[in-house]
């Protein structure tokens, strides 16, 4: 039997990983949040104490990593790193400098590729990350490109931190945004970009609720559940 999937691609903080988790519910899918596995790998990374943005000292790290997936009680992905539940740790403000800069290094991205395509060879996927649509599963049965305005995303981002009891501002937040989407859309390998065939959904003024319909109606249109 052929699996069904749905590949989300988009910057950070246009309410990616909220709209796949629960458009994956709705359709009865598994969500595979592939932006928590680059998290892993830099967690491992730094507590290596070598540098993410260099690959000489990552390659060698690469080789003896245990990095799984799961899922927990309420259906959320969780990441283990060598056995330990590092969930809540790659939320950290400072992984999210750290996961750029290590999957800006080829050898993460090849190193993850077929961690990430066996999941959607094995079940009917929600995945969600920078180049799903363009890289990981070409093939996808839909694929969104979802973004928003980065001052959008930057207020999205200082409620999710605030949420998490961790101080940010908002100019160091937009900054943050910024930077990331520049590591992101110029690395050489794998940038972050629209799919030509993906479908773009722009959330600025959209909601949660109004954001899920309309990602629903899309992969009704192209999926027959
Ligand atoms: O979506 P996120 O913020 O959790 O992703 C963390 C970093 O990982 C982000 O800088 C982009 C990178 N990433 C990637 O390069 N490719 C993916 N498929 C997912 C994430």
């Amino acid at each position: 039997m052929s699996f069904k999937s749905v590949a989300i691609d988009g910057p950070a903080g246009a309410g990616k990983s909220t709209l796949a988790q629960r458009l994956a519910e709705a359709l009865g899918f598994l969500y595979v949040d592939t932006g928590a596995i680059y998290r892993t790998v830099a967690l491992a990374v730094l507590r290596a104490g070598a540098d993410p943005g260099d690959e000489a000292q990552v390659i060698p790290l690469l080789e003896g990593l245990d990095v799984r997936m799961g899922y927990g009680p309420d259906g959320g992905q969780r990441m283990y790193l060598t056995g330990e539940d590092v969930s809540e740790t790659i939320r950290e403000h400072r992984m999210s400098g750290a996961a750029s800069k290590v999957s800006a290094l080829p050898a993460v991205r090849a190193f993850l590729l077929d961690f990430q395509r066996l999941q959607a060879r094995e079940h009917n996927v929600v995945m969600d990350g920078r180049d799903i649509g363009t890289v990981v599963l070409p093939g996808a049965d839909v694929k969104i490109f979802l973004t928003a305005a980065p001052e959008a995303r930057a207020r999205r981002r200082l409620l999710e931190l605030e949420r998490r009891g961790q101080a940010a501002d908002f100019d160091a937040v937009l900054r943050d945004i910024r930077e990331r989407d520049r590591q992101d859309e110029t690395r050489p390998i794998a940038p972050l970009k629209q799919a030509e065939d993906a479908v773009r959904v722009d959330t600025t003024d959209l909601n949660l609720e109004q954001s899920l319909a309309g990602l629903l109606a899309l992969v009704k249109e192209k999926i027959a559940l």
